[in-house]
């Protein structure tokens, strides 16, 4: 212990950071923050460095040009030593990401952390939610892959049916109707500058609000008081083991078993392709070919923008001071039926996609 605090206190005293050191050995957290029943929050965040290292690291050799997209992905899966560990530590990342920014949710919601005074944690983790696969979307697109590039396609379609705004967004979005050029070069300074940006803007807010208000109370009082403990060298120290464990598990799962899925490279002409979607679209994937014609924006806009706007309001409508789950059957129950809804649309979305005796 006290090896490791003079370590961290060295390299903060290199960067001169004085008063770093000292405003973080000041600072104290509750010793809850990362316990076995929260340790969801604190992977989570771990998840978020990851993806944001290994996509520096990515972001050294790859070359957002559709000629040179492709060859840049396979040169460091193939060439660049350890080029493959960083693609997998970076796409593992986002698919564990979000099991666990619905796994750390799922617990909020039962425990009833969401309930005053902590709604705008609750807001801005739901705003999180909801950036976080944009990030995806966008990312999809770089390696310039044919499930990417026709992924894409059909993404772009569905934005372009939304009235109104649907044709402006993809104007935005890629400068015409041609997923292109202008589309990688867009799609690149989205996933790499704007989402980045937005996401630890989010993850600021998150940390503040949760800071001023403190992690909820048990539901049921604990007889071992409230304990605090120094940010640094505990907190840091309980947080570092936990990046290194997450960090070699990843690693070492995808060089030896899990190695990213890449494909063919994009190629625009072949209409032919279809794209299986990605397992946490399937739900959106089956409201889409259920609603068709006129109605496709009812399952591409309204169905999702009011489950986004339902989890974002949550707080201001189910404010009463009760958190027991029991006491909340009713709340408990709505949402139960939501999930089961999500899970069904996904399961034949898969068996639509996925299996041999599909059409
Ligand atoms: C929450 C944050 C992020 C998410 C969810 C995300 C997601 C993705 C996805 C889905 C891909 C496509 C390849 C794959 O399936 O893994 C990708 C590729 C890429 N990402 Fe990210 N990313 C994030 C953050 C970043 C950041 C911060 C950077 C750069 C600073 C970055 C740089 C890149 C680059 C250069 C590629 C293309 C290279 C390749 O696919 O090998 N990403 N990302
Ligand atoms: C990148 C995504 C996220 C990160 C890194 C993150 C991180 C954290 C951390 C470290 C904590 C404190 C420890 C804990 O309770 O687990 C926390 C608490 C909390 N988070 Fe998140 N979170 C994220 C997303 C979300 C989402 C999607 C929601 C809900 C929609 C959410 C709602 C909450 C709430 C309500 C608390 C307070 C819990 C309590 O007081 O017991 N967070 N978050």
């Amino acid at each position: 212990m006290k090896n490791s605090e003079n370590m961290s206190q060295g390299l903060l005293k290199l960067l001169a950071l004085d008063h770093a050191i000292d405003f973080l050995k000041n600072t104290t957290v509750s010793s809850d923050a990362l316990t076995w029943k929260r340790i969801c929050g604190s992977i989570a965040t771990v998840l978020v460095i990851l993806l944001f290292l290994s996509g520096a690291f990515m972001a050294l050799y790859y070359s957002p040009y559709p000629g040179a997209a492709y060859d840049s992905v396979q040169y460091a899966e193939f060439d660049l030593p350890f080029g493959d560990v960083i693609r997998g530590i970076h796409h593992w990342s986002w698919n564990l990401l979000l099991v666990v920014m619905l796994l750390h949710m799922t617990r909020t919601f039962f425990t009833g952390a969401y309930k005053p005074p902590r709604e705008m944690v609750w807001v801005s983790g739901v705003l999180l939610l909801l950036v976080v696969p944009l990030a995806i979307i966008t990312g999809d697109l770089l390696p310039w892959t044919q499930a990417g590039y026709w992924t894409t396609r059909v993404r772009v379609s569905i934005i372009s049916s939304v009235p109104v705004i649907g044709p402006f967004m993809v104007d935005l979005l890629q400068g015409g109707p041609r997923t292109g050029i202008v589309a990688l070069t867009r799609f690149y300074v989205l996933h790499v500058i704007f989402l980045p940006a937005g996401i630890i803007s989010l993850l600021a807010l998150h940390f503040y609000f949760l800071r001023l208000k403190g992690l909820a109370d048990p539901i049921t009082p604990s007889r071992s008081p409230k304990r605090n403990i120094a940010l640094l060298p505990d907190m840091v120290n309980r947080w570092l083991i936990l990046f290194i464990v997450v960090t070699l598990a990843i690693g070492i799962a995808t060089r030896f078993w899990f190695a990213v899925p890449y494909g063919d490279p994009a190629d625009p002409s072949d209409s032919r392709f279809v794209p299986k979607p990605e397992w946490w679209v399937l739900f959106l994937n089956q409201l889409v070919s259920i609603f068709k014609g006129p109605f496709t924006v009812v399952g591409s806009a309204v169905i999702p923008g009011a489950l986004a706007g339902l989890l974002l309001m949550l707080p201001f409508i189910s404010r009463s001071p009760e958190r027991r789950p029991v006491r909340r059957w009713k709340e408990i129950l709505v949402a139960m039926l939501i999930a089961a809804a999500i899970l069904g649309l996904s399961v034949m979305s898969w068996i639509e996609h996925f299996t041999s005796t599909a059409t």
